[in-house]
């Protein structure tokens, strides 16, 4: 019989592995991890598994994002400031579009480790070892920068710890506060397309607050208008990184991942029988599961059975990534398989992952309006089944970056990716094509709502 434990993915089989090359360094660093205190309570995983089994019968809504990797490089309180208030003005678009409550989960403060599709990188003639995120290795293109160092893991921690501290504070020592939505404008963004509008809903929210301080309800007595809840989430990959922040939580003797308030599952790791599987079925926080082309019904299935025996609401969330060309002929069918196998998720559409193309120029990027599509057919889908469109998925920064293509009167073209093409792995959206998407998904939320009268006759 097999009994999970922290270390049971050990014993089986496991792809995306780095090769450390001193493996007494590697187990001295995870045993000095296991030490070191958990960055999140499993109280506040809870809480999370509860606001998404939320958005899992259709009363809330999720939007996750971030960096598609954090780096030590761009590690700073500007980085992580212009970060949160783009995402705060993409929550409140939506929280207004959808009128419910947004469940806001980052990614951020631990998303390092990345899955390659290639364990080796070929410049100019010269093959070296892929880059596989700053937990593991170094950027630079030279034989040593390569070379995975255990020391990183620490170096990681810490600065998830740092971040997350910030995080903290933001949401809710006043910067998350209604009062305050100008400020979150930043200078650039005055160029974008979906400026002004974000001025005119910043115009209504002022109008509702005023209202309310009329009734008596103030942000300094109402702390919903002041302050925010925001989670964390990355990719858990490095499983020996993981297994050291696993703990039992002391109210309910449960395993919880500390590392992170929601973890998920790669596109590339996600086989029923392997090591990542098995270290997500001991562990009790939500989790998400990538699902890309090749994901068949069964595995699909055995997963939710491995992963969530207890149908739990909460517990899981899909992420689709098909791409804007294949949503329409592989989402529908796992729809139909998991509602017939009578399951419960979250269904969130990620879609960055299946539109990465290559430029002319060399770059990778994603054309703006295939990431449109996507989202658009993935609510056009849901509506079609009668079933839930739950939430979003994206990589997206604050800083004024040209790594995806389109977007906007200042539009990023093929030939301006290179002016500030900063990702340490895939193109993100910038901060005025995140505002531009949000629009677009508010509207379509809206779109799926039963109109007023039907919810007053169902009642
Ligand atoms: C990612 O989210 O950065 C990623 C690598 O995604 P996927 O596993 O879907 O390819
Ligand atoms: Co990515």
């Amino acid at each position: 019989m097999n009994i999970w434990t922290p270390q049971s993915w050990r014993h089986k089989p496991i792809s995306q592995v780095p090769r450390y090359p001193d493996a007494a360094k590697l187990a001295a660093a995870e045993a000095q991890l296991a030490k070191f205190p958990p960055l999140v309570f499993a109280g506040e995983a809870r809480e999370l598994k509860s606001h998404l089994a939320d958005v899992a019968r259709g009363e809330a809504f999720l939007l996750q994002g971030g960096d598609c990797a954090e780096s030590f490089a761009e590690h700073g309180a500007d980085h992580i400031r212009d970060f949160f208030r783009v995402f705060l003005q993409m929550a409140i678009i939506l929280t207004h579009g959808a009128s419910k409550p947004v469940v806001k989960v980052g990614r951020i403060a631990g998303q390092f480790a990345k899955p390659r599709s290639s364990d080796t990188e070929t410049v100019d003639g010269v093959t070296l070892p892929s880059y596989r995120g700053d937990i593991v290795n170094d950027i630079a293109f030279a034989r040593e920068a390569r070379v995975p160092d255990p020391e990183r893991l620490l170096l990681a921690y810490r600065q998830s710890a740092a971040t997350l501290n910030l995080l903290r504070a933001f949401a809710s020592g006043g910067y998350a506060n209604l009062a305050r939505v100008h400020e979150w404008t930043v200078g650039f963004m005055k160029d974008s397309t979906a400026y002004p509008r974000f001025e005119d809903l910043a115009a209504k929210i002022d109008d509702a607050i005023d209202f309310m301080r009329a009734l008596g309800l103030t942000p300094d007595n109402t702390p919903a208008l002041r302050e925010t809840r925001f989670y964390t989430s990355h990719e858990a990959l490095l499983l020996g990184y993981e297994e050291a922040l696993t703990r039992r939580d002391s109210i309910t003797n449960d395993w919880y991942a500390t590392s992170g308030h929601m973890l998920w599952i790669g596109d590339r790791t996600r086989q029923p029988d392997a090591a990542h599987v098995e270290y997500f079925s001991g562990i009790r926080n939500p989790i998400g599961i990538k699902c890309g082309p090749g994901l068949s019904n069964d595995d699909l299935l055995k997963l939710l059975d491995k992963l969530n025996p207890q149908d739990e609401a909460g517990r899981i969330t899909l992420i689709g990534r098909f791409g804007a060309d294949k949503v329409a002929e592989r989402l529908p069918r796992l729809i139909e398989a998991v509602k017939r196998a009578g399951r419960t998720v979250v269904w969130c559409s990620d879609p960055m992952h299946g539109n990465t193309i290559k430029a002319s120029t060399g770059y990778k990027t994603r054309p703006f309006d295939k990431v449109l599509a996507e989202v658009r057919s993935f609510f056009h889908i849901h509506r079609e089944l009668g079933t839930y469109a739950g939430g979003i998925h994206i990589e997206m920064t604050g800083d004024d970056v040209t790594e995806c293509v389109g977007g906007g009167v200042s539009a990023v073209t093929e030939a301006s990716l290179q002016d500030r093409y900063h990702t340490y792995c895939d193109p993100r959206l910038n901060a005025s094509q995140a505002l531009e998407l949000a629009f677009l998904v508010a509207e379509e939320i809206r779109a799926q709502r039963p109109a007023r009268s039907a919810r007053v006759i169902s009642v």
